[in-house]
């Protein structure tokens, strides 16, 4: 094995959490002196968007045909929405004193270690260059102004994470945080260029370093040294259907040539904890330029949905509910198979820009559906891996496939709600829900391959988990994402002995119960302009 290789292993099985102890993070955490939740960099030219809050058309029910939304023409007044809808504020809550901004995105712990730049190369636009996105403001910071003309005009966005926002808070296991909202921002990404008839295209082939490099982010003394930002990847946003590839490497000229401006402005004056492994595995997972492939997955018939809401509207009510109704009816076995079907890798957005086979498979603790008698199931996203997880799990399971439709699979029935709660940190959620599950990855077939794939599982992981909540939010429900959860207590509950398969993620979707102690406001009513 190689040493980054060994680095990445090692950092996943160091940052396990068990039964007798979490992984290793902050002893204290002072509330008071939390990191500063927007970044912003101060001497470059601001950009104010267009007013947020623009209803457009698209039921999300008709996000299922995106051949049939109309394509929105590539303006300032789009352009503003897709980032509002893919990563700006969708309310503020209040309780007391504290006040704090929630996002279309989610993020563990609400840290929002993404941050968002927009590359432009059409001058009818705006000046070609890059941009910081500020949710808060729903403004653009202008980073780099590229030299020359463009003949190729588009639109790029560009991701990258601060992983230090979620180690503060998470220790040494913020790392794979990151990553999970990383792929639940591509997922925001997809549904809100779709919303305008818009696709994505994952410029998967670029380099970290060529993506530090067009971001801005390789520009360390522009950064406080902790603070860096990582990269992580370009989406080429397609406007219309004929829309020309853009040359990275044009790109990458222009920033090298561009005239840059700004600094990061601090987040935290104090830095009480230091997490190197967290620049260890960072380092390991470093991606180089490679050749990727552009795997699409078959056409699949989806359960039609039900919703007649907007898209606008179910992208921005979504939240992550903090409670279930433990005593609810079950969710009828139309509404699950709906869920079912979204998450698997069809032609379908948001996995319809994936370009790679599925490595994620759902094990599912079914506590309240309709028809279905309570108890673990399996979900297999390919048939592929149908054979290797049988092989890798419980012998006891009796893998008999529920339906025709959907490829669900019972294993095990029984009352699993004590042991759902249990294996995601004791967190009732994971019981007091319609159902729970785990996110299983083919792991060390990956790894092996190159450690930088450790950060692409995450990514699927957390792209599946964005389909979830807005699925659930269109079903009159409501998910939560779940990062703390036991790994190895989850691997022995189904048998995996190995590091063949590893449990990534957990999610759980039910009744949520509203906190009536807390205040909701407007999303952008501190900004008074606007209104
Ligand atoms: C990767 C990830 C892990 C999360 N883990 C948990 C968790 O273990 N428990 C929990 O109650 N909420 C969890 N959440 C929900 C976040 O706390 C929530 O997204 C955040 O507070 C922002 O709220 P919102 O989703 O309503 O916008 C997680 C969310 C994500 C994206």
């Amino acid at each position: 094995m190689n040493e980054p290789t060994e680095t990445v292993i090692n950092y996943h099985k160091r940052t396990k959490h068990r039964l007798e102890r979490y992984a290793k993070g902050p002893e204290v955490i002072d509330w008071e002196d939390q990191p500063e939740p927007f970044r912003r960099f101060s001497g470059c030219g601001i950009i104010r968007l267009p007013m947020p809050g623009a209803e457009l058309e698209p039921l999300f029910a008709d996000l299922d045909n995106p051949e049939i939304i109309l394509a929105k023409p590539l303006n300032i007044a789009t352009t503003g929405l897709l980032l509002e809808l893919a990563f700006g504020l969708s309310a503020w809550k209040q309780f007391g004193p504290s006040r704090w901004a929630l996002r279309c995105n989610p993020s563990s712990g609400n840290l929002h270690p993404t941050e968002a730049y927009l590359i432009n190369t059409d001058t009818t636009l705006l000046e070609p260059g890059v941009y910081h996105y500020v949710s808060h403001d729903h403004s653009l910071e202008q980073r780099c102004q590229f030299p020359h003309k463009y003949t190729d005009p588009g639109i790029l966005i560009g991701l990258s994470s601060i992983h230090w926002r979620e180690a503060w808070k998470y220790g040494e296991r913020a790392y794979r945080y990151c990553q999970h909202d990383l792929g639940h921002a591509l997922g925001a990404l997809r549904y809100a260029a779709a919303t305008l008839g818009w696709s994505v295209e994952l410029l998967a082939e670029c380099s970290d370093n060529d993506t530090a490099n067009l971001l801005g982010l390789n520009r360390s003394g522009d950064f406080q040294a902790l603070e860096h930002e990582s990269p992580d990847i370009i989406c080429r946003i397609k406007t219309h259907a004929d829309s020309r590839s853009l040359d990275t490497r044009e790109l990458l000229e222009s920033a090298q040539a561009g005239s840059w401006s700004g600094k990061a402005d601090i987040l935290r004056a104090y830095h009480l904890y230091k997490w190197v492994i967290i620049d260890g595995v960072s380092n390991a997972a470093t991606k180089p330029r490679t050749e990727e492939p552009n795997w699409q997955a078959d056409q699949r018939q989806t359960v039609k949905s039900t919703c007649l809401k907007t898209a606008t509207t179910i992208i921005r009510q979504r939240r992550s509910a903090q409670q279930f109704n433990g005593k609810m009816s079950p969710i009828t076995i139309t509404d699950f198979y709906r869920m079912l079907v979204a998450v698997l890798p069809v032609s379908k957005l948001p996995f319809d820009m994936w370009r790679w086979p599925p490595k994620i498979h759902l094990f599912i603790f079914v506590h309240r559906v309709e028809g279905l008698t309570p108890g673990l199931y399996a979900l297999p996203r390919s048939n592929d891996a149908l054979e290797q997880l049988q092989a890798a799990t419980l012998a006891d399971f009796d893998w008999h496939k529920v339906s025709d439709s959907v490829p669900l699979y019972h294993l095990y029935s029984g009352d699993c709600k004590q042991i759902a709660k249990t294996l995601s940190c004791h967190q009732p959620i994971a019981s007091d829900s319609a159902f729970s599950l785990a996110m299983v990855a083919e792991f060390n077939s990956a790894i092996e391959a190159a450690p930088w794939l450790y950060r692409r599982l995450f990514w699927e992981c957390g792209l599946i988990g964005q389909v979830l909540y807005l699925e659930a939010e269109a079903a009159g429900i409501r998910g939560t994402g779940i990062g703390c959860y036991f790994d190895d207590s989850v691997h022995e509950i189904l048998g995996i002995r190995d590091g063949k398969f590893q449990s990534l993620y957990h999610f759980t979707v039910g009744e949520p119960l509203e906190d009536k102690r807390l205040e909701t406001l407007p999303a952008y009513g501190h900004l008074p302009d606007y209104y």
